[in-house]
Parts: structure tokens; C-alpha cells; sequence
């Protein structure tokens, strides 16, 4: 075990860890931020999706050892009301089905926009493969962040 300081959604957090512990069960079982979901563990769903610096990782595979200083946003971030124009963006055009992966979907989105606030579908497409959606939403995501980049 070790000590960390790591610093989410603008506050500092302390916690004890094995360093070897992916991020996401940092902030899933020792600080109860629940909205960022386990999908696959390796790498490859994205339903993990968070911030580091505002860039997207995935939070399964990065240890809480190489996390340092960086800056970690997760979905609890973004907005505590769904106040983010993301979050309205994805409201309006009813994007989720069983919803799991949108937290995931939504911070993808929000670092697509931040680097390019104005994507074309092909952007998106391109900035959004690796977010997998088992309910096939694609359609309603791309339309979503369209909307949000207005
Ligand atoms: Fe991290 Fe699938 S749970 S990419």
C-alpha cells in the first residue's frame, strides 16, 4: 500500500492504495465516484472514460501510481445538475438506451470539442471509435455533440 494525493474534480483526495490499482477502482470503490463504469478492464470499451489533464484515458488501465500531479475530471466533473452543455446536448436528443457507456460517451465528447469545438462527422467518428455502445446509439451521439458544438 501507498499514499496518494490525487487531485479530482478540483479537490484534492487522499487515499491509500496498492500502486498497481487501476484508477478506476480509485474512484469507484475508495472514493465512491460511481459514474465512471467498468466495461471491459483492458483497455478496450472506453466505458472507463475520465480526464487526465483534459485529455481522455481509460481509467482501467492507468495504476494510481503513474497518476502523479495530473489533474483527473470525471463525469461528477463535468457538472453536478447535467448542467454541461454536453450533458444538455445528450438530454435533448434522448442519446442513451440502457445508458451504461454514456459517461464514458460524454467525457469523450467534451475532450473532442475542447481540441475541436467545431468536429465534422468523420472527426467525431473518428474521436469516438474507441467508446463502444452495445445499444448502437452512434447515430444519436453524433447528432448530440453537432448539437453541443452549436
Ligand atoms: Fe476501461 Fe473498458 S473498462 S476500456
Amino acid at each position: 500500500m501507498a499514499s496518494y494525493k490525487l487531485s479530482i474534480n478540483g479537490s484534492t483526495h487522499a487515499v491509500e492504495a496498492d500502486p498497481k490499482m487501476p484508477l478506476l477502482w480509485v474512484l469507484r470503490d475508495l472514493l465512491n465516484l460511481t459514474g465512471t463504469k467498468y466495461g471491459c478492464g483492458m483497455a478496450q470499451c472506453g466505458a472507463c472514460t475520465v480526464h487526465l489533464n483534459g485529455n481522455a484515458i481509460r481509467s482501467c488501465s492507468m495504476p494510481v501510481s503513474a497518476v502523479g500531479n495530473q489533474k483527473i475530471t470525471t463525469i461528477e466533473g463535468l457538472s453536478t445538475d447535467n448542467s454541461h452543455a454536453v450533458q444538455q446536448a445528450w438530454i435533448a436528443e434522448q442519446v442513451p438506451q440502457c445508458g451504461y457507456c454514456q459517461t464514458g460517451q460524454i467525457m469523450s465528447a467534451v475532450a473532442l470539442l475542447k481540441r475541436n469545438p467545431n468536429p465534422t462527422d468523420r472527426d467525431i467518428d473518428m474521436a469516438m471509435q474507441g467508446n463502444l455502445c452495445r445499444c448502437g446509439t452512434y447515430p444519436r451521439i453524433r447528432k448530440a455533440i453537432h448539437k453541443a458544438a452549436t
